[in-house]
This record gives structure tokens, sequence and C-alpha cells, in this order.
């Protein structure tokens, strides 16, 4: 049975015990920052099991694509080492929302496993949670399990409900006991039953996984009961196909078998000189693993980078490409799997088919990059290696990952192969001295040097431009802390309350006035010098300013006003671009300020003019529709729950602030326009790449979208006015005027050929004879390298036995060209003839013995030149 036919009989046995068949959710999810990558198919339903949203149905099916390559469950450094572990598989689970408990859900993977998919009895095993003695009654009373192959796993993972048979899907969340069913790939494999304690060989492998979710575990490691008991499963599709096929590793089942040929033929291709490497390496099948990894997780919008789900994706690519690297690979040849892998998976997934451009083209990227280090790096570790250490040093670990671009699980996984260790504990403290020094550097740029010991300044700007009673609080001049200041002087003041927004999520601080009855300071920007200390930076324009003053602070509203429209237009667009470009599409970057808005996102071709016009056409309709803004703030778990979009990675507070504007919903700390209408008008005004896999977008809207397109008028008008012509004709009329200059170019080229052919004729009665050969040198006036062609072959015709030096002049530059009719090749060669009269102005050339050309750029020498012509022929017959 294929391992396609094997997600379907699945899916539609349980379509058959009344489940829907629900579609696989992303890698990446969306809406939950607790989680790295999608790693169980229980994950989309998190929210049902906790009782927070409702289907249409209690009892769901699916197949779900998982990543299991960082945070809780993490199979990254076991793969190329086990025959079935990887860093992207399929989930086959069924899922129970309060409906049916343990009873059926071991009935139904009873009835699949040996009824559907035929698989003998005796060779499955079962653990149960040691205290679940309901379920070890299911399997032994009504299934008929014999006790001999139930065993009863207990806490063993070092803390109450830590163990194998306690499944959590992360530090929060739902979890329960389960039961799990192993099925025994017989003696010949190496390895023991669950719960022994060489049970981690390859003989008795955990095939399903039965979670009975009872609880909600909260940070604070309580254990909430859940509303209604419910059901989670997950089976590995590789491993039960494995098993279904007769196969012992994963990696023989057919899902591999063209992906990794792909893999050999790929990596082959890549090595110098050609290469064949082993077709039963592990190295091979890490790659094919990493490349669906990778694959799947690029579709969903991740590229590599530093941080987060990109440094987890660069780090699966590079121990992929580092394996390529072992086996003779020296150029790019990772991304070459992706059409290997769509061939293979886009049946299943089309997004994979969808992508595999853009797909390609980010891995691609990013090999680049990696090939520039990998020879030097390991050319270090290979030196570190040498001479039989048994540990790389933190330092070398530290280099490697700083200066080559080694992820540390790389440098381990090269020397987990040769039986050495990396001193981890060594490269982490490097790792956490670099990181300090780093938020040292921050902390200084943020605190700009200002020592501040007072209460946080109150915020009213998100509804106040205007703020009668702000008292100073603190005042400094040349970053230092002082009592008062003069007028001229530059100053930061912080003040009590304030309405000036200060600089944060890419919304530039305000600008604007504070007053009193003596006072005038003008503020041209407002930051934080703590998380919640806004410095005003100011010039003091009247008066003096003093600690303890009170103010009238005033917003330039009319800068604020712009500022908010591009701010509101941006969380429009975002929204726009992932509707026409797709989901993948993450903020990566913004700037918003009174101009414009500058918008980086993750995605890889550059935009086309009609992708643009569908964003415009998105965006202006939602400012037609002149709805309204909505902030409201709220739990960071209600928000997640209201499907408000938020940046993985970002700290949030427990409590955040969500804006909802038009369609769009997100969170957001900034300040909005109250309508959708305020931002009146909204055009892009540039698209650009700015770094591998990442595009920008730039913005304008309101008065600056229309002085935009009034200065775009105007150029047009002036163009019309110009060409004479209305400014709807201007397109026909430059085509028009570009169609004759080509006519007119074409019939100067005609004329020119025309003169210089007829000064050939005139220049035939120049030819001298020299013993039986006619020499002819002279110039073409107005000829170019083409007509001195053309003419030379004429004039070969016509002096049958010549030799002929031609030149063109051009100010000071000469083109030269040299011919030998056939006859006469054997006595003088063209090409050192041109070479002889290029040499006397200032150049050089070469050429064939019948033809040659030359260019010169001293025109002076010309005449000489040409009048020696004859005596250097002389010379040679
Ligand atoms: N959620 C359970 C697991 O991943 C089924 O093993």
């Amino acid at each position: 049975m294929k391992a396609a036919e094997i997600r379907n009989t699945f899916l539609k046995f349980f379509e058959s015990k009344g489940h829907q068949i629900v579609a696989s959710s992303p890698v990446v999810p969306g809406d939950d920052p607790t989680l790295l990558f999608t790693n169980a198919g229980m994950n989309q339903f998190k929210d049902v099991f906790l009782g927070y949203d409702k289907r249409a149905y209690s009892r769901a099916t699916t197949a779900q694509k998982c990543i299991r390559a960082g945070g809780k469950h993490n199979d990254l450094d076991n793969v190329g080492y086990t025959a079935r572990h990887h860093t992207f598989f399929e989930m086959l689970g069924n899922f129970s929302f309060g409906d049916y408990f343990k009873k059926d859900a071991i009935g139904y993977a009873w009835e699949l496993l040996t009824e559907h998919f035929k698989l003998p009895a005796e060779k499955l095993w079962v653990t149960v949670y040691s205290e679940d003695d309901e379920a070890y009654e299911i399997w032994n009373k009504q299934v008929g399990v014999p006790a001999e192959r139930i065993v009863r796993i207990g806490d063993n993972k070092g803390g109450r409900y830590m163990s194998d048979n306690f499944w959590m899907m992360g530090d929060t969340g739902p979890c329960g006991p389960c039961t799990e069913i192993f099925y025994d790939h017989g003696p010949d494999v190496a390895g023991g039953p669950p719960g022994s304690p060489n049970e981690d060989g390859d003989r008795y492998i955990e095939i399903w996984n039965n979670v009975f979710m009872q609880f909600n575990r909260t940070e604070d490691g309580v254990m909430h009961k859940l509303p209604k008991p419910s059901v989670d499963t997950g089976m590995g599709l590789e491993r039960l196909t494995a098993v279904l096929q007769h196969v012992h590793s994963n990696y023989e089942i057919d899902l591999f078998v063209n992906l990794l040929a792909a893999a050999k033929q790929a990596v082959d291709t890549a090595t110098p000189a050609g290469g064949d490497c082993d077709k039963d390496s592990p190295s091979l099948k890490v790659i094919a693993d990493h490349i669906r990894a990778c694959a799947f997780t690029v579709v969903d919008g991740v590229i590599p980078g530093n941080a987060g789900r990109g440094y987890v994706l660069r780090r699966i690519a590079r121990r992929a490409i580092r394996h390529g690297y072992k086996l003779g690979a020296r150029t790019p040849f990772f991304h070459k799997l992706v059409a290997a892998l769509a061939r293979e998976m886009g049946d299943a997934y089309p997004e994979l088919r969808r992508d595999e451009a853009r797909v390609t083209e980010v891995l691609k990227q990013e090999e680049e990059r990696f090939f520039k280090t990998i020879a030097t790096g390991m050319e270090l570790l290979e030196s570190a290696l040498a001479g039989g250490a048994t540990q790389v040093d933190g330092e070398t670990a530290f280099k490697l990952h700083d200066t080559y671009g080694f992820p540390v699980d790389l440098t381990a996984d090269v020397c987990r192969e040769r039986g050495v260790t990396v001193d981890e504990a060594g490269f982490n403290r490097l790792l956490g001295e670099q990181k300090d020094r780093g938020r040292q550097a921050g902390k200084f740029k943020m605190a700009q040097g200002l020592a501040y010991e007072g209460a946080a300044t109150a915020f009213h700007g998100y509804d106040q431009l205007l703020r009668e009673d702000a008292k100073v609080v603190a005042l400094y001049v040349d970053g230092s802390a002082v009592q008062s200041a003069d007028a001229g002087d530059d100053v930061v003041v912080v003040l009590d309350h304030t309405p000036f927004y200060a600089e944060s999520g890419g919304q530039v601080g305000d600008a604007g006035e504070l007053r009193n009855a003596t006072t005038r300071v003008v503020v041209d920007d407002t930051l934080k010098i703590q998380a919640d200390v806004f410095g005003h930076h100011a010039q003091v324009a009247e008066g003096t300013i003093k600690v303890g003053d009170a103010f009238t602070a005033r917003v330039d509203a009319e800068r604020r006003a712009r500022t908010v429209r591009n701010h509101s237009a941006t969380h429009l667009m975002h929204k726009a671009l992932r509707e026409v470009l797709g989901a993948h599409v993450q903020q990566k970057g913004s700037l918003v300020n009174a101009e414009r808005t500058r918008f980086d996102f993750a995605h890889t071709a550059p935009m086309t003019a009609d992708e643009i016009r569908k964003v415009e056409a998105i965006v202006n309709a939602e400012i037609l529709a002149n709805a309204d803004a909505q902030a409201q703030v709220m739990a960071l778990d209600d928000a997640q729950k209201s499907g408000a979009m938020m940046l993985f990675g970002e700290k949030y507070g427990d409590t955040v602030r969500v804006l909802s504007i038009g369609s769009s919903k997100e969170l957001c700390g900034g300040t909005h326009v109250r309508r959708t209408g305020d931002i009146g008008l909204f055009k892009i005004v540039a698209e650009s790449g700015v770094a591998a896999g990442i595009r920008r977008v730039e913005a304008v809207t309101g008065e600056n979208a229309l002085h935009y397109l009034q200065s775009l008028e105007s150029t047009l008008t002036a163009v019309a006015g110009t060409l004479k012509a209305a400014p709807s004709e201007v397109e026909l009329r430059v085509q028009a005027v570009l169609d004759q200059v080509r006519a007119l170019e074409k019939d100067l080229a005609a004329a020119k050929s025309k003169l210089a052919s007829a000064q050939g004729d005139e220049l035939l009665s120049q030819a001298v004879d020299v013993k039986g050969l006619k020499v002819l040198a002279a110039t073409l006036v107005g000829a170019d390298a083409k007509t001195l062609r053309e003419t030379m072959d004429k004039l070969k015709d016509k002096l049958k036995t010549a030799a002929i030096v031609l030149a063109a002049v051009d100010g000071d530059k000469v083109q030269l060209a040299a011919g030998v009719t056939a006859d006469s090749i054997g006595k003088v060669k063209a090409g050192e003839l041109v070479n002889f009269v290029a040499q006397q102005v200032g150049g050089k050339g070469g050429g064939k013995p019948d033809l040659a050309m030359a260019g010169g750029t001293d025109a002076k020498g010309l005449p000489a030149a040409l009048a020696s012509v004859q005596a250097w022929v002389g010379e040679r017959i």
C-alpha cells in the first residue's frame, strides 16, 4: 500500500465513524506565540479542547504537517541516526471534542490497525499510563491484548506527570494520560520492548499515540480539568507506512525513494568533476528529511534568519548542506530538491507546487551564503579535531558559529560522527557574553545615557493631542540632568503626563510644542528613554524651562494626522498583501512617519504591476467603506482567540492592545485614524528587494498621495506640451516618435553605407601596384566599423589581388580595418598589418589573415601611419 493510499484509508475510516475530515493547518501556527512550529495534529484544535472555541463537529480527523525541530518536541539531533525520526512528518489523527472517550478511541484504533491495515495482533504492544487502570482494562478485557504485551509506564521523566505516557503539547495547554501502540519489527532488529532498558532500539516502534485529554496546564504548573474529557491521537504516517510496506526504516518507504535518488543526483552533480556518492549513506537520508522540513517551512512564510523560526530553518538547511558537503558537493545542490519534493508530495499538499519557484529561490540564496564559508569553517573544525582531540572547545565552536555560520548543533553533528563531543557549556558562555554586550549597547542606546529614576510617563495621546497640565519631572542637557535650561539650549524633557507618542512599533515619535506664559519649547521628536518613560527631544525657543514647571503640551496635529493615516493604511496593506500574495507574507519590519509607510515582508519575487494594483484596490475599497477603528486592551489569550495578527518572537505582555480597522485585526500600540475614510487615498509608490527573501513596499496616503499623483500629472502635462499632444495621446505619440527615430536610424545607416561605397569606388584609383599586389591605405569619411568591413569586401572584390587598410576617425579615436585577398595571405597577414598601423595611432589589434580590426586613440598619427603601409607591404613580397 502506498503512503498516499494509507493516508486516505485512515481519513476515510474515521469519516465512516462520523468524523469530519479537516485540512492540515500550516506548519507555522498563525496566532500562537507559545508554539514554534505545529508539532501535532491537535494544535489547530487547541482552543476547542480548552472549550474556548466551538466547531460544527465534535469528531474530526486530519493528516497534519508537523515539524519537530525545536521547542518541547525536538527530533533534529536524531535524524540520520535512527530509522524513524524526522524533522518533518505527517501525523494522522482522530479527535473527539467531548464526544467519545477511552473505550471508543481504543476500539477504533484496534479495528483500523487489525481489520483494515491487517496488522497481526500478536505484533502489537501497548503502553498505558501507570495510573490509568481504565485504559489497561479496556486493552486487556475488551480488546483482548494479553497482559504480557501491555506495559504500564509511570512518571519516568523526573517529575509529576512527566512521563512517556502523559502527553503535553508544550509547557502549557491541553494534556493528559496516553496509551501508545507499538509494532514489533521482529527479532532480527535490535532493541527491547517499551519500558525496558534498550527500548530506544529500532525493534519496537511506537506507531500510534492516543491521548486522553483531561487537563489544561497553566504556566504556574497547575492542572485545570478540561470542561469535557476528549481524545487526541497521532500516528506517524511514515512509521505506519514502513510497517505496511514491510521495511524497517522509514527512509525505505515509497515517499522517500525518489527523494533519496534526487538527493544523490543533486549531490553528485554538485561534486567537482562529477561524483558517485554511496546511495545508502545516512547523509542522503538527512538531506531527504531536511528538504521536507525546509520547504514546508518556507511555504508558510519563514525565511532563514538569526532568530526564532528563521534560525531553526537555517539550522536545518545548513545541517543538510553540510551533509552534502561531506558527500563531496562544493556548490549549491539542496534547493534543487524542491522540485523533486513538489513532484512527490504536491498532490497531497498543492501549496508545494504553487510556491515551488519561491521556495527554491529562498533556499538557493541561503545555500549560496553558506557555501561561501563552509569550506573555511570545515578546515577550522578539522584542525580542531586533528590529533585525536576528544572535545572541541567552546571557543572554536563559538568562532565557527560567529564567523562561519555553523550553528552549534551542526558542529556537534560533525563531532558526533567522529565520536567527539563539543564543549557546549563553554560555547553557551561565550554566546551569553556576546548577548550581554549587545544588550549593554542596546540599553545604552535606549537610555541615551540619561539617568532617570522617577515614575513612568502617563501617555494620553491615543485620544488627546493637547494636555494643559504637563509637569516637567526631569530635564537633560548634553546627557546630564539639569534643573533648568535657557533659550537656545537643546534639551530632553520628561513630563509626568504627555499627549506625545514616543517612537515604537515602527511609528515615529511626535513633534510639537510645550508652552506656558513665559516659555516656549519646540519638540522635534519623542523617544523612550526607558520602557515607559518618554523623552521629548526639544529646543528651548523662548524663556527658561525648569524642573517642576507646568506646560501646555501640544502635539503637531498635522504631522500626527499624516502619520496615523500612514500607520492605519499599513495595517490594511498588510492584510491586503496576504490576500494577494499569500499567507506566507509576514511582517519583517516597518517604518511609519508623516511622509510615508515603509513595510518589509517575507516574499521572494518582485511584485507584479497587477499585484500592486490589486493591493491598492483592496486598501482603497476599505477606505471607501469608511469603517471605524477600534482599539481594545485585552488579555493576550483573548487576543489570540479573536484571531488578531501577532508577530512570533515578539514579547507581548499579559495584556495587549488589539487594533481592529476595516477587516484587519492586529496587535498594535500605535496611534490610528478614527475611521478608514480618514486615510483619504492610498497609493503604493515603490516596491523593491531589501534582503534575500524580503521585499519592501513604500506607500503614501492622504495629501501625500494627492501630491504624488499631482506631480505625476504635471510631468505628464509637461511631456504632453513638448509633444504638442493631449495627455491621453502621449503614449501613442511617444511610440510614434520612437518609430520615427528607428526609421531614421535605418535610413542613416543605409546612407552611410552608400556614401562609403561611393568613396570606395573613388579609392580604387588610389591603389598602388607593388610587385603585382595592389596596396591601398585610406580614410573613409563618416564610416563606422560595419561600413569599414563592407567597403573592405567590395574593394577586395574589385582589386582582386590586394592588401588594404581602411580607417575611420571620430575625434581622437581611430577605427582600423586591414584586409588581404585570399591569394596573398601567404605573404601578407591582415592581423600583422592592422597591428603595424594601430601601433602608430596608440592602439593595438589583430585578427584573421584575411580581415582584422583594430582601434587607436591618437588620430594625429594616422596620415603618417597610412603612408607607411606601402613600404611595409613592399618589404614582405
Ligand atoms: N498529540 C499526540 C502526539 O503528538 C497525539 O503524540
